[in-house]
């Protein structure tokens, strides 16, 4: 499969990083392609509403994201990495999201398959409980075929010490990526 994965962290060596590199890892293994966008280094305008774009045409912002768009659309599987930021995604990987907009149809119509990894500092019960349930709508919504999830709770900024079984199960997705697996959180 061609995957493509969109990181939303600044960390380059944070948490959610070094999980979505296990998951790299694992699938290249497995022999797919990897194209990785990490998002708070690239230049993507966050969507302005005007809708120029119609959802189905050129966008007024001629930044990195139309390249991102069309790696998207020839591809078999996207992979979305984030911190948590105030119980949802990070804005550098939300403004990514949001600019799907320009291309909405042909998102759906590709029924790509997906994978979620997401880091949280606290690690109570709630922490994911939003993320979790805005992951699920948008899955549904953009026709998505999810093939797993990790949501890992606990961390700070260091990938270092991200316990054994968060990395196995990162690497295992991205290993197993063309069957669905279970979900970690
Ligand atoms: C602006 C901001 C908002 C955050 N909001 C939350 C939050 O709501 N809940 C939480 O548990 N952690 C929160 N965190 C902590 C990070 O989600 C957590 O440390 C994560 O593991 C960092 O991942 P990274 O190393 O990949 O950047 C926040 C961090 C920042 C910088």
């Amino acid at each position: 499969m061609k995957i493509v994965v969109l990181t939303g962290s600044p960390h380059k060596n944070g948490t959610s990083n070094t999980l979505v590199n296990e998951f790299i890892r694992g699938a290249m293994e497995a022999g797919h392609t990897i194209t990785r966008f990490d998002t708070p280094f690239l230049n993507i305008h966050p969507c302005i509403g005007c809708d120029h774009c119609g959802m189905n045409g050129p966008c007024v912002f001629n930044d990195d994201m139309p390249n991102i768009l069309d790696t998207i659309l020839a591809s078999d599987m996207i992979v979305f990495a984030t911190p948590i930021y105030y119980f949802g995604f990070s804005a550098q990987i939300k403004s990514a999201i949001d600019r799907f907009y320009s291309r909405n149809g042909q998102i759906q119509r590709k029924h790509l398959k997906s994978a979620f990894i997401v880091t949280a500092w606290n690690n109570d019960n709630q922490v994911m409980s939003a993320i979790e349930k805005h992951i699920e709508i948008l899955i549904d919504y953009l026709n998505l075929e999810n093939v797993g999830m990790v949501l890992a709770k606990g961390y700070g900024y260091t990938g270092a010490g991200i316990e054994k079984h968060y990395m196995e199960a990162s690497y295992n997705l991205g290993k197993k990526s063309n069957t669905v697996t279970s979900r970690l959180g």
